[in-house]
């Protein structure tokens, strides 16, 4: 019960039904059931941005080990994750379930999460193939976009995961690409797909019932999802009038066999509804502490000398621990950022933790339909910032030791973002924040950020004021105990951030397309168009003009200012790179290997990017590109680790459009070991002495 859908069974073949089911972080189902008391709660892990940002593949498939557990443990087949649409843009709605504005960073973390979860005999489904950058009209919008753009940017991650840990199912978006139906998209869901990319699982459609039945049949959908009567007829009628071949259904039923012959409902695998609760709460602390960004540090972190807090900020009870809409899961309990940190053993401030309590409850009582409360899909809007004035703020310091102040952010399926109140801070936000530091400051006592989102927000405007900034990401159902690990200093922070935080919105050129929620519903330039509706854009139609100049790739080539890079993070030690090594492997790839040394005096982890700069003569290109990462272990302060990279012509190569075919140029690479996109602490050469080309099986027009 609760679970996204199934698929159907055929008793007098042997056939039971399967089930799916969300989603990105943790299972989700019913927490309870009609006639027992039993509880079918899951584990609320930390969302998909979060678990990008610790960089440690490792990490992410341990963590999925234990998510998938629940699945089988609690009866599913197949867990309806990860989503992993790149963050084409900051206000996509459902960033927060997805990993990075990087391809590579987001199709090796969605590998690790597939194999973690795969590694307990059920399921996986990539999601949404393809394009599905925003919420907005999600279900008809056109996404246009250059092959070249697809192919190294939109679908390159889909094409890692695929190579890398062969989903058992592919879930095709809602949306068009260039004008198709993704789903109904033969040249997307079987020469792309299958033919070029090797896949062997099924494709489902993702939870509709598109007119075109018979072309996603044809295009290669092996099951429709939810699934209707309606269609059925449409498939039968369509082979019986010759619009459909059988040859098409054969195949696509052989896939549906081929997948349901691996269910463990089909190996009548008896689960027992009851996985174990407690160790995968061991798995989301850690995940989620090991996937926070610390953005900025004075000394301030971590907190030594301090007992007494002063804990300012909705979030501190109206915490979020994950996205609204399917990303959602049915936990048993959240630890907020109130019970983080007495758990930790710091004494909060009785009045304001009283005050934020009755406030968030008067506001969620005191909703109607009309101010933005809950829907379904939209989940219990945010509760707006409380307006504090500065005497009250004033008489919270002389009894603390410091603040934290606690920033939230919410979003989720069927809507994107808004840049007032959302990116940007509101003005209650701004005037407490500004209000907190003067006061802290004033007495010389240290004030603390902690962001509590799923997505960018704006930064640069106020980054100045508070002393530390830690970004906790939504980190789960164990949050406010994770955030208290890394503020204790209990564990190092070693997360870097998986996508840019730009100074402005506008400072992504996508943000020029993208709806911004104040689109008209119709075009008002109609009477132009004979008076017919002609597509709105941003709705109907998306432009992704920026082609390939997505996240760091626009901000480092064209030398825009950014308030954190890509990659960036900083720790409670400081670390050391050196003796580069840099070699041309033998097939036109690259080797590379860098010694890390921990000069500080904690123990602490830290994240190795390798960016390359291609030699000029072949494609444009961006000034630099991620072609791979690694991270230490636990290095104690004085010790060192050897990482070593390999990268090969195929990773190396960009896709030339005329010609059809991935290009790796001869010439020399600039191999750039990076704590940071802008962070290069030292770099090699590697000649490449022979240009290699890789032909795709198919021209996508
Ligand atoms: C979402 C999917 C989800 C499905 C089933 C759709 O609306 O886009 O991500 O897996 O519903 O809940």
């Amino acid at each position: 019960p609760g679970a996204a859908g199934t698929t159907r069974a055929i008793e007098r073949l042997g056939i039971p039904n399967t089930v799916v089911a969300d989603g990105p972080a943790g299972l989700r189902i019913n927490p309870t059931r009609e006639g027992t008391f039993d509880t079918y709660y899951c584990t609320g892990f930390p969302v998909g941005t979060a678990i990008a940002s610790s960089w440690d593949v490792a990490l992410v498939e341990h963590m999925t080990k234990a998510m998938g557990n629940e699945v089988l443990e609690y009866g599913a087949d197949v867990l309806l994750a990860p989503g992993m649409n790149i963050h084409r843009n900051p206000l996509c709605g459902r960033n927060f379930e997805y990993f990075s504005e990087d391809p590579l960073l987001s199709g090796k973390i969605a590998a690790a999460y597939v194999r973690g979860i795969q590694s307990n005999g059920v399921g996986t489904s990539i999601k949404h193939f393809a394009a599905n950058n925003q919420e907005t009209n999600r279900s008809d919008n056109d996404a246009v976009i250059s092959t070249r753009a697809l192919r190294e940017i939109y679908l390159k991650n889909f094409e890692i995961a695929v190579r890398e840990s062969s989903p058992w199912t592919v879930m095709s978006s809602y949306n068009k690409i260039n004008g198709a139906f993704a789903q109904q998209s033969e040249d997307l869901l079987t020469k792309v797909l299958r033919d070029d990319w090797g896949y062997k699982g099924i494709v489902m459609t993702d939870w509709g019932n598109k007119a075109g039945t018979l072309a996603a049949v044809h295009a290669g959908n092996d099951l429709m999802e939810p699934g209707s009567d309606e269609e059925i007829a449409r498939i039968v009628k369509g082979v019986q009038d010759g619009k459909l071949s059988e040859a098409d259904l054969d195949r696509n039923v052989r896939n549906m066999l081929e997948y349901i012959v691996r269910t463990p409902r089909f190996n009548k695998y008896k689960y027992s509804d009851k996985p174990d609760l407690k160790a995968h709460a061991k798995a989301a602390r850690s995940a989620a502490t090991e996937s926070m960004v610390l953005l900025k540090n004075d000394g301030s972190l971590p907190m030594k000398d301090v007992r007494k807090v002063a804990l300012f900020g909705v979030s501190s009870v109206d915490f979020v621990a994950g996205g609204t809409g399917s990303g959602n899961v049915n936990k048993a309990y959240v630890v907020d950022m109130v019970q983080g940190l007495e758990n930790a053993g710091f004494i909060l401030d009785e009045d304001l933790k009283d005050f934020y309590k009755k406030y968030v409850d008067y506001v969620r009582v005191n909703r109607t339909a009309s101010n933005e409360a809950s829907t379904v899909m939209l989940g219990e809007a945010k509760v707006p910032e409380a307006e504090l004035s500065r005497v009250y703020v004033d008489a919270q310091v002389k009894d603390n030791d410091a603040a934290i102040v606690i920033l939230g952010r919410n979003s989720g399926e069927g809507a994107d973002r808004k840049t007032e109140n959302d990116f940007d801070l509101s003005s209650a936000e701004r005037q407490l924040l500004s209000d907190v530091c003067n006061a802290f400051h004033l007495a010389g006592k240290k004030v603390i950020v902690v962001l509590n989102i799923g997505g960018v927000i704006e930064t640069d405007s106020w980054k100045n004021l508070p002393d530390a900034i830690l970004c906790a990401w939504q980190p789960g159902q164990e949050g406010g105990d994770a955030i208290a690990d890394v503020l204790t200093g209990k564990v190092n922070p070693s997360g870097k951030l998986p996508m840019t935080f730009p100074i402005a919105f506008l400072d992504h050129p996508s943000s020029y397309n993208f709806p911004l929620g104040n689109e008209p519903k119709s075009n008002p330039f109609a009477a132009f168009f004979g008076g017919k509706s002609a597509p709105v854009k941003n709705v109907d139609f998306t432009n992704y003009e920026e082609g390939i100049w997505v996240g760091y790739r626009q901000f480092e080539t064209k030398g825009v200012e950014v308030s954190y890079p890509f990659g960036y993070g900083l720790s409670y030690t400081s670390f050391s790179y050196s003796k580069p090594v840099v070699k041309a492997g033998k097939d036109g790839g690259i080797t590379a290997s860098v010694t890390v040394t921990n000069n500080g005096s904690v123990a602490g982890k830290e994240v190795v990017q390798i960016y390359v700069s291609a030699p000029v003569g072949g494609l444009e290109k961006p000034k630099m590109e991620l072609k791979s990462f690694g991270k230490t272990g636990l290095l104690a302060p004085g010790a060192s680790e050897v990482l070593t990279f390999e990268v090969s012509a195929y990773e190396l190569a960009s896709f030339n459009e005329k010609a059809n075919q991935w290009e790796t140029a001869a010439g020399t690479y600039d191999v750039l070991f990076g704590a940071s996109v802008q962070d290069i602490r030292c770099s090699g050469k590697a000649v490449l002495k022979k240009p290699v080309t890789f032909a795709v099986s198919y021209a996508w027009l």
